[in-house]
C-alpha cells in the first residue's frame, strides 16, 4: 500500500481498463470506474470487440452459459453499421431483469480482467454509493477477477465492508436501499449461488477505502463501519465530479459557486492519529502535491482529471483535444454547479460549447430518464417503492412526488457523461468534468494541440527523467519489468 498515486475513479466510463492497467504497471494503483459498466460492455460488444479482449475475458468468465447469453444477446461480428440503433437496456429496480443482472456482473468481471492482464499489481474499482442498486451485482463481478481494492464516496457507504465479507464467503449479500420518505431501508438481496446455479469459489475481499471529506466521516468509518476497513481517501472540494457541499450555510461567489470556509477544512492531524493509510485527492497532481500530502500525513495522492485527459482515458478524443487546448492557454472555464447534478451534490461542470452546460444546448435536449442511475427510490402512495430524478421530464417528476423547483436546471448526468465517452450516446449532448487544477499540462504539453499518456503522466508526478526506468523512481514492488 505504498502507492504514491492513486488514480481517481472517474465515471462515466473515464477510468477504463487501459489506463488502470498502465497505472497500476507504472507502480500507482490503477482505477476502474463500474459505473455504468452494464452499458459499456453492451455497447462494445455492439461495436463488435475489434481486438477480440472482450471475448477472451468473457471465455474466463467461470459461469459459461451466462457468458454465452451475453455474447448471443449483444455481439455484433465486425461491428454495428452506421445508422443501427442501439440495443435498449432496462434499468435497475427491485425487479431487475436477469439479463442486466448477468450484464452487470460480466462488465465488472470482464472491466478488472483486463485490468490486471499481464501485471501483477493490484487494480482498484471505484463505485458510487449514490448508484446503490447494482452494488451487489458490480461487487460480485469484480471480485469474481480478484479486484484488489474498492474506492467509493457520493454517500457514507458504511454497510460496504459486511458486503464485500459475505461475498467472499460464497454468502447472499443484502444492500439496504434508502427510500426517500421512508424511515426503514429496503433489502436488496443477491444470492451468487442461487443465480448461477453453482457455488461460488471462495473469493478475496477487497480491501476498501471509503472517499471521505472530513475528519469527523473518518471517525465514523472507524467506529461504524459494517467491517474493516482499509484506508481514506481523502477528497478536497477541488477535485473533479461531484464535491462534498460546504457545510452548514455558505455563501456564493459572483458565478454562483459555493464558498468553502474554515468549517470545511480538514483536521488531517487527527485522520493520521487513526492509523490507517490515506490519499489526498484534489488539486495535488504535481511532484510537490506527493510532498505536501505526505507532509499531512497522507501515503500520497488521488489524481483524476491529469488522467482524465491522458490518451488512456475514455473521454472521447474530440472533447479532450478542447479541453487541453483551451487549459493550455489558460481559457478553460470549469464551474462547482451546485444544481446541475440531480444528486442535489455539487458537480464540476467543463464550459464547452456543444455541451449541456450551455443553456441553449439544455433547453433544446429532450427530458428523457431512460438510465436510470441517478434516480431515487421513493414510497409510492399505494405503498410500493417508484423510482424518479430530478433531471427527467419535469411532470412525471412531479407526478411522483417530486417538487418542480428540485427539477429546475437539472442535468441528466447518466446521458450527457456516457455521451462525452467512447461508450457514445448518438442523439444526445455530452456533459463533462474536470477538476478546478489544470497546471499539469504546462508539464505534460509542449505546445496547444499536445497530448500525453498516462505513463507520461506518472513519470512528470513521480519526477522521473525522461528515457529511465520509472520503476527505478518507485519504492513499489511487483513491477520489475516495465519500462516507459
Ligand atoms: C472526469 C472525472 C470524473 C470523475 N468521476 C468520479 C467518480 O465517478 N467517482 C469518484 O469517486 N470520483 C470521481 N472523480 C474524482 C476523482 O476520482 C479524483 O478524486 C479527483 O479528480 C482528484 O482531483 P483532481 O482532479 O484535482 O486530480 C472524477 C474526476 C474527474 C476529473
Amino acid at each position: 500500500m505504498d502507492w504514491k498515486v492513486i488514480s481517481g475513479g472517474m465515471g462515466v466510463g473515464v477510468s477504463t481498463h487501459s489506463l488502470a492497467n498502465l497505472v497500476s504497471k507504472t507502480g500507482g494503483l490503477g482505477t476502474l470506474s463500474g459505473v455504468a459498466a452494464d452499458r459499456w460492455l453492451a455497447r462494445m460488444l455492439q461495436h463488435g470487440d475489434p481486438d477480440g479482449r472482450i471475448r477472451n475475458a468473457l471465455s474466463n468468465f467461470p459461469f459459461r452459459e451466462t457468458a454465452k447469453r451475453i455474447l448471443d444477446s449483444f455481439f455484433v461480428e465486425g461491428g454495428v453499421t452506421n445508422g443501427f440503433e442501439h440495443k435498449t437496456l432496462p434499468v435497475f429496480t427491485f425487479r431487475t431483469p436477469k439479463i442486466l443482472i448477468d450484464l452487470t456482473v460480466c462488465a465488472n468481471f470482464v472491466l478488472v480482467f483486463l485490468a490486471k492482464e499481464a501485471i501483477a499489481a493490484p487494480v482498484n474499482m471505484n463505485y458510487l454509493e449514490k448508484i446503490q442498486m447494482p452494488h451487489v451485482y458490480s461487487f460480485t463481478g469484480a471480485m469474481l477477477a480478484g479486484v484488489d481494492y474498492i474506492t467509493m464516496g457520493a454517500g457514507i457507504p458504511l454497510q460496504v465492508p459486511a458486503i464485500l465479507d459475505n461475498l467472499s464467503e460464497g454468502k447472499a449479500a443484502t444492500y439496504r436501499i434508502s427510500v426517500d420518505g421512508k424511515k426503514e431501508t429496503a433489502p436488496l438481496t443477491f444470492d451468487p449461488a442461487k443465480h448461477f446455479g453453482e457455488e461460488l469459489p471462495k473469493l478475496k475481499r477487497p480491501g476498501f477505502f471509503p472517499i471521505i471529506s472530513s475528519n469527523l466521516l473518518a471517525d465514523l468509518f472507524i467506529n461504524k463501519a459494517s467491517g474493516s476497513i482499509e484506508g481514506f481517501i481523502v477528497e478536497l472540494p477541488t477535485a473533479g465530479g461531484h464535491n462534498a457541499a460546504p457545510r452548514g450555510k455558505y455563501p456564493l461567489n459572483k458565478k454562483g459557486e459555493p464558498i468553502y470556509g474554515i468549517k470545511d477544512e480538514i483536521a488531517f492531524n487527527k485522520i493520521v492519529q487513526l492509523n490507517k493509510p490515506f490519499w489526498i485527492g484534489g488539486s495535488y497532481a504535481s511532484p510537490e502535491g506527493i510532498k505536501m500530502a505526505q507532509g499531512l500525513g497522507a501515503r500520497g495522492i488521488q489524481a483524476g482529471s491529469i488522467f482524465a485527459l491522458s490518451e488512456e482515458s475514455g473521454i472521447q478524443k474530440v472533447y479532450k483535444d478542447q479541453i487541453r487546448k483551451l487549459a493550455f492557454n489558460n481559457q478553460l472555464e470549469i464551474k462547482t454547479d451546485l444544481i446541475a447534478s440531480p444528486t442535489g451534490f455539487p458537480f464540476k461542470v467543463v464550459q464547452l460549447p456543444g455541451t449541456v452546460s450551455r443553456a441553449e444546448v439544455y433547453d433544446s435536449r429532450p427530458r428523457i430518464c431512460n438510465h436510470g442511475y441517478l434516480t431515487t427510490p421513493y414510497e409510492r402512495s399505494d405503498g410500493g417503492i417508484g423510482f424518479r430524478c430530478a433531471s427527467e421530464k419535469e411532470d412525471q417528476y412531479v407526478r411522483k412526488g417530486g417538487k418542480i423547483e428540485d427539477s429546475e436546471g437539472r442535468r441528466c448526468l447518466c446521458n450527457g457523461l456516457i455521451a462525452a465517452s467512447e461508450i457514445t450516446n448518438p442523439g444526445e449532448p455530452p456533459i463533462l468534468t474536470l477538476g478546478d487544477d489544470t497546471g499539469f499540462l504546462k508539464h505534460l504539453m509542449k505546445h496547444e494541440d499536445d497530448s500525453y499518456s498516462a505513463a507520461d503522466a506518472m513519470r512528470y508526478l513521480l519526477s522521473a527523467p525522461p528515457g529511465k526506468h520509472l520503476n527505478d523512481y518507485l519504492n513499489n514492488a511487483g513491477n520489475k519489468t516495465h519500462t516507459l
